[in-house]
């Protein structure tokens, strides 16, 4: 197994609570694992050396809630949107419609494009939702698709009711908890559900959350997002691993969060792209909630990619210190997705880290919307860029 060293490291950014933020430090990589960190002085010999000239280093982005699998885009609804058309669930039939329509390599060739935008700005771990499918066999190829990019897919065939079941919400449900889930689940290690007015009530949330734990499905839940509700307490009953979007809680649901450790994935490219308030991020974490940020990139309420972007909306906006927002897109979105391999840089951990053009970590939220990913390194290799 080959090893570089990685020196002349300004500021690493470990996201490990033992190793914290070293300065002057160098990092050793074993094959695709780190084997070594600590004190440039004190760096072990290793097979190669790479020098990276006083940048910062910070572990690779894991975004751990994105709708990747889609055809098509929505640009029209967002200018409306600006234009004072307010956000609604409604607006992802027409994704359903083009993705419908679409062919598998369309799907896999639109996919392939937005992961290499994201490596491209730092991340190296991303979530992959089905739902813009929404019928047995467009639900299931979305799955198989997204499969070839992450081990991280997640079946939202509770994405809204589709068109051709309006009349008939309960029998929808019983279609994804029935043939959907059984041509879903060997594509998938997860569940979710749009529990929201104009998506899935509690019950029927409640219903196909089983259904999947039935099948050995993790679950997690869109809650929260375009108003108070109850999805919230519902993932903090369940104990599922993360609960999404966060928008609008009560003092109740910061108590349930903060007593289950179900983590809060706070999604602000959202808030940005439908013109709402953002979520309470400060409320949040002064309550020991676990919190996630990440993108929810689709092209219906939130068309970015960008986990910098998302940082520098959670420090300017929602009361995160530029360390909290980092933890959060790294190691907090490891946790929402169960990963205790990826997110931070401590011994043992996949060597997925993003080589700054910036001597701290701060630059991140510091120069909002700069292009600072220099270089991706996913499993201790350097991505092609
Ligand atoms: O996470 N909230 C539900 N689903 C997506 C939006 C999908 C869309 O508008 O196409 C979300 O925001
Ligand atoms: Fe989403």
């Amino acid at each position: 197994m080959s090893s570089v060293v990685l020196t002349g490291i300004g500021e690493l950014f470990t996201a490990d609570p033992e190793l914290g933020v070293l300065h002057a430090a160098a990092l050793v990589v074993e094959g695709s694992r780190v084997a070594w960190v600590g004190p440039a002085r004190q760096a072990p010999a290793a097979d190669t050396g790479y020098d990276v000239a006083g940048r910062a280093v910070i572990p690779g982005f894991v975004d751990s809630h994105t709708h990747l699998v889609f055809a098509g885009d929505r640009a029209e609804e967002f200018a409306a949107r600006m234009t004072g058309t307010p956000y609604s669930a409604g607006g992802i039939r027409t994704t359903v419609a083009a993705t419908r329509a679409a062919t598998d390599e369309q799907l896999a060739a639109n996919l392939a494009r937005l992961v290499d935008e994201m490596r491209r700005q730092g991340t190296t771990t991303v979530e992959v939702k089905s739902g813009y499918g929404l019928s047995v066999a467009d639900e299931a190829r979305s799955l198989g698709i997204a499969r070839h990019v992450t081990e991280d897919t997640t079946f939202l065939g509770a994405h809204v009711v589709p068109p051709e079941y309006a009349d008939d919400p309960g029998g929808y449900v019983d279609l994804v908890t029935g043939p959907m889930l059984a041509a879903c689940a060997p594509h998938a290690r997860w569940i979710d559900v749009f529990c929201e007015r104009g998506a899935f009530d509690a019950d029927q949330a409640r219903a196909i959350l089983h259904a999947g734990k039935v099948k050995g499905l993790g679950g997690r839940l869109h809650a929260n997002q375009l108003g108070p509700g109850p999805g919230v307490q519902l993932a903090c009953e369940l104990g599922l691993d993360a609960v999404d979007h966060c928008t609008y809680l009560s003092d109740d649901d910061v108590t349930a969060l903060a007593d289950s450790g179900t983590v809060a994935t706070l999604l602000p490219g959202v808030e940005f792209s439908t013109r709402s308030p953002y979520p309470d991020a400060r409320r949040l974490l002064d309550a020991g909630v676990p919190v996630a940020l990440a993108s929810d990139c689709n092209p219906g309420s939130c068309y970015t990619s960008s986990m910098p972007l998302c940082i520098a909306l959670a420090v300017r906006e929602m009361g995160m210190s530029p360390a909290e927002a980092l933890t959060a897109a790294t190691r907090g979105g490891a946790r929402a997705l169960s990963r205790g391999d990826v997110g931070h840089l401590g011994l043992g951990a996949s060597a997925d880290l993003v080589v700054l053009d910036a001597p701290s970590y701060v630059h991140l939220a510091y120069r909002p919307g700069v292009p600072l990913a220099r270089e991706t390194w996913l499993r201790g290799r350097r991505a092609g860029l």
